[in-house]
């Protein structure tokens, strides 16, 4: 097997040392990072791929936020558009630093390794990639995408955004047009978020981008979009209405989702 899971584990393991294991965004970015490795695993299974596509997804998991780490020390943010784009920063340190070696001996896969990464935060995959990359780029997506209904539901506020907390989100608005694109069942873009419930409204809207049902059926099994409406109360009654509104359609979009693939 060209692909060493294990050792590249332990090589991950001695790459966070060199972070504050305290520091929450730390400890949150480590956390999601093993569970995005499970989350690929499970989704690779899912699709019966070969067990080299599967050692290759938790690889991908493994690597995606590696360039976390270093954001959330300098920045103490995980907002790309205010610091450095993580994805980015990532593909710098492995390929262009040459970190990838540490990870696995062949060169064979760093095509692939890399647009995964580099398309794993971008609003869409990138057009012209190969059958194997693309694949490997909507698995890491879908992946990502799971963990972090986890991580919405579990962490806290603060850890998760430093501009999120119980108390603005309760107290906040969701704009228009972030609404509609919600109901018009569209993932929304990042830069046209601007309220704090707009930011909360968009990781639901996840359940829009998802490539394959796999990620949609662990949702429903968890009862995530029950769990995070229900993690708020909601202040403003027209808020209160619109997020059960949302409920709804994201529990309806699930369910036909799972039946029609
Ligand atoms: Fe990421």
């Amino acid at each position: 097997m060209l692909i060493d899971y294990n050792q590249a584990r332990k090589e991950f393991n001695k790459y966070v040392s060199n972070y504050d294991y305290n520091d929450s965004k730390i400890k949150l970015k480590i956390i999601h990072t093993f569970g995005v490795v499970k989350m690929s695993e499970y989704i690779a299974r899912d699709l019966k791929l070969t067990d080299e596509d599967i050692e290759l997804a938790k690889l991908i998991a493994l690597l995606h936020d590696i360039g976390r780490f270093e954001q959330a020390k300098v920045f103490s943010s995980f907002n790309d558009y205010e610091t450095m784009d993580h994805a980015e920063y990532g593909v710098r340190i492995l390929f262009e630093e040459g970190l990838i070696r540490k990870f696995i001996e062949t060169d064979k896969y760093d095509q692939i390794i890399k647009l995964a990464i580099l398309n794993h935060n971008k609003y869409a995959i990138e057009e012209g990639l190969k059958e194997k990359e693309l694949l490997h780029a909507k698995i890491i997506r879908d992946a990502d995408k799971t963990d972090n209904f986890r991580v919405k539901a579990e962490e806290d506020f603060d850890a998760i955004n430093s501009n999120l907390s119980k108390h603005s989100l309760e107290n906040d608005r969701i704009t228009d047009k972030i609404y509609d694109r919600f109901m018009n069942k569209k993932p929304i873009i990042n830069n046209e978020r601007e309220t704090t419930m707009d930011m909360w409204v968009s990781h639901l809207a996840f359940i829009f981008d998802y490539n394959f049902n796999s990620g949609l059926k662990y949702i429903k099994e968890h009862n995530y979009i029950n769990v995070l409406v229900d993690r708020l109360n909601y202040n403003n009654p027209k808020t209160k209405e619109q997020m059960e509104k949302i409920r709804s359609l994201s529990i309806k979009f699930i369910e036909e989702q799972i039946n029609v693939r």
